[in-house]
């Protein structure tokens, strides 16, 4: 039998945000975060769910932390809902929200888990929204100030910090497709993202600053590893170019304090973009970050048929299906070589960073319940050959830390509500019933040998 082992100390965990799975949306004080605003708007979300109860997290807190008990997790990465905290984004305090994160951590600690906080995972107070957003400025110092108060607050017991988590979802993809304004403004998409930039860089260095900042912060970007559908040089180029727009775009500027030429370029001839701040750059390459967090669940094909192809996006990312390859139910491509090939490349690229897969999962129907254990092989053989590929890469020299299998439990989808599910625990959102997958049970059994048996 063939076993792989991982490094001592590795992180095994999973990942949830504050919206998807908190609940209580209107609790204790708690501000308006745009994600209520869209959710209750008709239309919005599919089959019209909102996240008002969702997994109500915030009243099962210690009934979840004993289920990742007995999963044998060392750490949990979960959101701060900024609108609990700020109800207004900037302002008062909220002491029951503060309250609430102070219970989930220690109960953490208690239980022997570490927390991994993330500081911003999408809901933005509604109050910032309606000015703008993430395009204006004064957000990012509202940003820094939340920021500030979490780092001095929680920074005795939280020593791993998340700044923000998948700029480019939450700026470009929903921002500057007009999810909460209703107009699409890519241009808008991409001044956020250089904003939001500012506020990771000043938040870094806030938390240098801070009464303990004896521990480590990072960032999470969605990667996904770009292949060309046919070799070719036109097909090359149209590679790089969308790697530029998926990766280069938000690794450059965090690992090297510059924004990628040929990127810049682009957004200046399509939406005369402005010229970036040379305060900016000099700010975001002042404050490195600790520890990149990488959240991959497949990767991208390109194809271009001709030149004049190659400065248009939607047209080169192949989004049907391919023969020959596997996809899950949901559609998403499987794809751990291409999970291996991201690793090693950035590993590469950007100078050998400590990395933590801060996502990674498998979304699926799981209705399938015999004998109590929802069956779920799909989900498990997809992880198993994922944690295979991290393995290879680490064994490459990649500086893999951790893992988080999104996620905990079923949530809220985003736009897509309750339709799939993700969860290593099923959640039955009419009783609240939590049901353990098959995925789970491999997932507690391989923490408990810290690897698992290649060949079952
Ligand atoms: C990305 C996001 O961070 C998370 O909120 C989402 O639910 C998962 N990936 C799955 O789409």
């Amino acid at each position: 039998m063939k076993k792989i082992t991982f490094p001592i100390d590795f992180l095994w965990g999973t990942a949830t945000a504050s919206y998807q799975i908190e609940g209580a949306w209107n609790e204790d004080l708690k501000g308006e975060s745009i994600w209520d605003m869209v959710s209750h708007t008709p239309g919005k979300i599919r089959n019209g769910d909102t996240g008002d109860i969702t997994c109500d997290h915030y009243h099962r807190y210690k009934e979840d932390i004993q289920i990742m008990r007995q999963l044998n997790l060392n750490a949990y990465r979960f959101s701060i809902s900024w609108p609990r905290i700020f109800p207004l984004g900037k302002g008062n305090i909220n002491k029951k929200g503060v309250e609430f994160y102070d219970n989930l951590i220690n109960e953490l600690i208690s239980n022997d888990i570490e927390p991994v906080v993330t500081l911003y995972h999408w809901d933005l107070p509604l109050a910032l929204q309606e000015i703008g957003s993430w395009e204006n400025r004064e957000v990012v110092d509202a940003y820094v100030e939340y920021a500030k108060f979490m780092f001095d607050h929680y920074g005795d017991r939280v020593k791993k910090w998340i700044t923000f988590n998948e700029p480019a979802v939450f700026t470009v993809s929903f921002y500057g497709g007009g999810v909460f304004t209703g107009n699409r403004d890519l241009r808008g998409g991409y001044i956020a993202s250089t904003n939001v930039n500012v506020a990771h860089a000043k938040a870094v260095k806030a938390y240098r600053n801070s009464k303990n900042p004896d521990g480590v912060i990072g960032i999470t970007l969605n990667l996904t590893h770009v292949y060309p559908k046919i070799k070719s040089s036109l097909n090359s180029e149209a590679s790089y170019f969308i790697d530029g727009i998926s990766n280069r775009w938000y690794l450059d500027p965090i690992f090297k304090g510059e924004y990628p030429e040929d990127i810049l370029n682009f957004l200046k001839t399509k939406f005369n973009f402005p010229d970036i701040p040379q305060g900016d750059l000099e700010l975001l390459k002042e404050n490195p970050i600790d520890f990149l967090g990488i959240n991959n669940y497949s990767c991208t094909w390109v194809a271009a048929e001709k030149p004049e192809d190659l400065t248009r996006v939607s047209k080169l990312i192949k989004t049907e299906r391919i023969e020959g390859r596997e996809y899950s139910k949901y559609g998403w491509e499987v794809c751990p070589e291409g999970f291996y090939d991201l690793l090693v490349r950035i590993d590469k690229d950007y100078d050998h960073p400590v990395i933590y897969i801060t996502e990674n999962g498998y979304a699926d129907k799981d209705d399938n319940i015999e004998n109590g254990i929802v069956q779920d092989d799909d989900r498990l053989n997809y992880l198993r050959r994922y944690f295979k590929a991290a393995h290879d890469g680490i064994k490459e020299g990649v500086k893999l830390k951790g893992y988080f299998i999104w996620s905990l439990l079923d949530n809220f989808e985003w736009l897509q509500g309750y339709s799939i599910r993700f969860g290593l625990i099923r959640v039955n959102f009419e009783t609240q019933e939590r049901i353990w997958k098959k995925s789970a049970q491999w997932y507690r059994d391989l923490i408990a040998q810290n690897g698992f048996d290649l060949d079952l």
